[in-house]
This record gives C-alpha cells, structure tokens and sequence, in this order.
C-alpha cells in the first residue's frame, strides 16, 4: 500500500482501483477542456504572503455554513454517479462527512438514493436537485428530501443541458456498465470494485428509478439528462421551486456578478459560484478568477462558497481570503472514495485540514475569520485580465 500524503496520492489510487469509465467520468471537462485545467492553474497563479513570529497557538480550523458549525470551511459537492466510483459510495462519503463534519451534498444522479443516505446517518444532509420536465418527479423528490430531514436545498441552475465530455462518449458510460467484452476485459483488473459491488444491490439511479413514471431501467446520465431535464428553467421557476421547498437553498452554478446579484435579489441563502468543474461551459472562466466581481457584486447579502479546482488546503484558503465563506470539493473526495471508500473519503478531508491549518498558521492565521486579502499575493491584473 502506497504512503498518501496528498489529494494525488488518492487520485493516482483512484485511476488504479475503479473502471476506467468511472475514473474518466471524474477525471473529465467538456470539450477541449480548458475551463478544467484553468480551474486549478488559476489558483496557482495566486501566491500566500508568509508571516513570522506570531503565535500560532489556539488555532481553529471551524467555521459555520448557513449557520452550520463546520470542522473546515468545506462541503462535499454533489457528484453524479459516485456510488459507482466503490460499491454504495454516497452512503461512505456521507459516512465520512458526518464523522468529520462537514456537510455532504447528495446528487440528484446518484446510485444510492436520498432514503439510503437518511438510514445510514444521522446527521441532516443537504440535497441537490436538478429540475426536470416531470413536474411530480421534481415535487416529489423535494418531499422526499424534507422527509429525510435535509436541512438545505442545493438547486443547481448550470446544467439543464449537458456539455459534451468526450471519453464519456468514447467509453460509452453507463450505470451499471454494460457486460461488453471492453469493459469485462477492465473489469477483470479491478477486483476490489467487482467485489464490492457484487455484495451491494444499489446497482443504478436509485434516486430515479422506481420514482420517476414509466422509469424502469435507467442506464444512460447522458440521455436522461438530455430527454428530461427542463430546458425552460427560469427565476419564476426557481422561485416556485423555493416555495416547495420552504427551507435554507443554495443557488449552485453562479459565475457572473449579474446573475449573482439576482440570486442575492431572490434572497437566496447562498450561492455557490462554480463552473461544474469545468463540465459544462468550456472557455468559462474558472471561478477562483471570478470569485472577486462576484464578492463586489453582494457583500454580506448572501454566504458566497466556491468549487471547481480545489484540490489543496492552500486552495481553499485562497479561496476563503478572498471573500468566500467555505468551499466545495468534488474529484478531491471522489479520488478518495474510488481509492479507499469510506476511508479515502476521510483521508481526503484529514490531508485538506491539515493542510489548511498549517497554511493557514504560516500565513500568520488563526482562524478562517481572520483570513483576507492581506494573506495573499494576487498577480497585477488576475481579477479584469478579461473584462
Ligand atoms: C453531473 O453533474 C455531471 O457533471 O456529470
């Protein structure tokens, strides 16, 4: 078993131990993928400013998201399909999140449904909607999700059509796989992930199948995504959906100030500004770049998180520096649930904490609130190099 040290000690786990559709679904952007790599080069662009001699005594990594305590400022990010990354993934990330605490996202797309998560945890968990054309599948799954007890909403307004990503063309990606002699030849070299899911009957979408009508077997995200979700999204729809909903809702998606400041006019919660990881609008800006507008933009109006590119500790303090509240990761506890399940997932959050704290201490910090500006070096023209 090799040393992890780091988020790509898991990654590299992670590619060896799941199918290689599995690990490419993660491991994608749309198109040529460059809003994907800029995510992560953006954050490299921005330098810490070291500071010597303070006590570093006392410090605390904690925080609160929509009044929440939260051991870091960090959220699981809701992942499609993550139950297939390891046998009942979601319930081991939420597992893990709960342990640790910090909120878990649980997908609309995901393998084991909103019932299985409620019956393996304790902890109140979030849950993400996509809104479809189905109005009492979209009705229902908000009743679900109160019946459950999940104390937010996290409505996600990017992704009412799907941005292409090549490989999962090329690997013709699909829940369960399909027994093609490609994919059993694979398979044969996977055999954690066989024999996890060989013990599990949380084989596909559970969130939809049996829920929606006329849904018996749901392979495809690609195609469910393109025949059902609602095209016609819009504010009035958003605001209908709040009303079914009547709790705390995180508007996910947000890039631009102007939307930002719609969401902030609706009197949203908080919104997460995010370009799906690079998976939707290639040639976006990556949201770290974004991060300041969008800041100036509402103030305090709304608590502002942030995902896409947040791999490091140090990612997530420049992160908070300038101006967000709290960050969402995605492939960096999915690398670790297809690496070590459950215990990835753990590992994931230890190394990002760990890394946060000791960053933050060197930075001359104490605690995220005392975080700002003043830690970082922000390259001459980072934040209009494309106004
Ligand atoms: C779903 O959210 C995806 O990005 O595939």
């Amino acid at each position: 078993m090799p040393v992890i040290t780091c988020i790509d000690d898991l990654k590299h786990l992670h590619r060896r131990r799941a199918p290689k559709m599995f690990f490419d679904y993660c491991e994608s952007g749309s198109y040529t993928e460059q809003t994907f790599r800029e995510n992560t080069s953006d954050f490299s662009e921005i330098r810490l400013k070291q500071k010597v001699a303070v006590d570093m005594l006392g410090r605390s990594t904690e925080t609160t998201m929509l009044g929440q305590k939260v051991a870091m400022p960090l959220a699981l990010a809701p992942v499609g399909m993550a139950g297939m990354q390891c046998a009942d993934g979601e319930i081991k990330a939420a597992r893990a999140a709960e342990r640790f605490g910090v909120p878990f996202t649980l997908s609309t797309m995901s393998i084991c449904s909103i019932e299985d998560i409620a019956a393996h945890t304790s902890a109140p968990f979030w849950f993400q909607l996509y809104v479809m054309k189905d109005e009492e599948f979209v009705a229902g799954a908000i009743e679900r999700a109160k019946r459950a007890g999940c104390s937010a909403l996290v409505l996600t307004l990017d992704l009412q059509i799907l941005g292409q990503r090549h490989k999962d063309l090329k690997n013709d990606l699909t829940a369960p796989p399909r027994l093609t002699l490609k994919n059993l030849i694979n398979l044969a070299t996977k055999p954690h992930w066989v024999a996890g899911m060989a013990m599990t009957r949380r084989h596909t979408f559970r969130n939809i199948v049996g829920h929606a009508k006329g849904v018996a077997d749901l392979r495809s995200l690609m195609s469910w995504t393109n025949e059902q979700f609602d095209p016609q999204l819009d504010w009035g729809k958003i605001a209908k959906i709040r009303d079914m909903w009547g709790g705390k809702m995180i508007l996910k998606g947000i890039l631009d100030p102007d939307d930002a400041r719609r969401a902030a006019d609706f009197g949203a919660d908080a919104i997460l500004v995010s370009n799906h990881g690079g998976r939707q609008l290639d040639g976006a800006l990556s949201s770290i770049r974004m991060l300041p507008e969008i800041v100036k933009a509402v103030g305090d109006r709304t608590e502002i998180y942030l995902d896409s590119g947040v791999r490091s500790g140090q990612d997530i303090l420049k992160a908070v520096a300038m101006g967000a509240r709290a960050c969402f990761i995605g492939r960096s506890y999915i690398y670790g649930l297809g690496a070590m399940g459950e215990k990835g997932v753990t590992k994931a959050l230890e190394i990002l904490q760990k890394e946060f704290d000791i960053t933050m201490a060197l930075c001359g910090e104490k605690s995220p609130a005392g975080l700002g500006r003043h830690n970082l070096l922000i390259p001459k023209g980072f934040e209009d190099r494309y106004a």
